[in-house]
């Protein structure tokens, strides 16, 4: 079953138009990437799904579950079962771990329990009265992870949650996101730089050049066409 589809999106900011008629799709219990080269707009289109106050959606039609999401407010997004996790890794520097995840708890229609949430996160949960800013980046990826996890989505949003974490990290980072694909059977829109990291955890790719989907491809088909990738990827 289509879980969430995005039909000739088009978007842009105050200095211009960034996506021209972005099409993807993602299944119900799927893991899809969107890879492409940095200012290619993947961040655009993950903000205009999750009804973000910038960019404006200038056309086309969102949908998840079967209801039109275009034009809807996040927090209505986020009741209807998606997660956003954001560039960056916003967490709440000043509030502890427990405290960051009791917030998005508080905030959700359909919570998971936070002792559950915390038991998927052996690392968090032996540092559960730390504050967020005292965290390494790669802890704070997983806090953020976390909040999206306590509401209980069916589709997780996340932008580039690779970005800047050491190796080790990044493959601890991956094991995470498959579990939660795989044994919570929640599905995930990636975006990533990392084609590397993207193609170990994904099933399938789009790939985003200059606000455009040009190529919707598998993993082993990304992994053979390196022609392909250098073009768009330049790796
Ligand atoms: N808040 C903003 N205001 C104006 N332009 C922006 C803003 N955010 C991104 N852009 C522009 O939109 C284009 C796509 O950016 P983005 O979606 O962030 O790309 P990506 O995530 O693929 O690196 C870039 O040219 C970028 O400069
Ligand atoms: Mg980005």
């Amino acid at each position: 079953m289509t879980l969430l589809t995005v039909e000739d999106l088009e978007a842009g900011y105050e200095t211009g138009q960034v996506l021209f008629g972005v099409d993807l799709d993602v299944d119900d219990g799927e893991l899809v990437s969107l890879l492409g080269r940095n200012g290619a707009g993947k961040t655009t289109t993950l903000r205009s799904i999750a009804g973000a106050a910038e960019p404006t959606v200038l056309g086309g039609d969102i949908t998840f579950d079967d209801k039109r999401l275009t034009g809807t407010a996040p927090y209505s997004i986020a009741k209807e079962g998606l997660s956003f996790v954001p560039e960056a890794r916003r967490c709440f520097p000043r509030l502890t771990v427990t405290e960051n995840i009791r917030l998005a708890v508080n905030h959700a229609e359909d919570p998971k329990d936070i002792e559950t949430v915390l038991d998927f996160f052996p690392e968090l949960s032996e540092m559960r009265e730390k504050q967020a800013r005292n965290m390494s980046g790669g802890e704070q990826q997983m806090l953020a992870i976390a909040r999206a996890l306590a509401a209980n989505p069916r589709l997780m949003l996340l932008d580039e949650p690779f970005e800047g974490l050491a190796p080790y990290i990044v493959r601890r980072i991956e094991d995470i996101i498959a579990e939660i694909n795989s044994e919570q059977g929640i599905a995930v829109l990636l975006v990533e730089q990392n084609v590397a990291a993207a193609v170990a955890v994904a099933d399938r790719h789009y790939i985003l050049d200059e606000g455009r989907i040009v190529e919707s491809v598998s993993t082993a088909k990304l992994r053979e066409n390196e022609e392909m990738r250098q073009r768009y990827l330049g790796v």
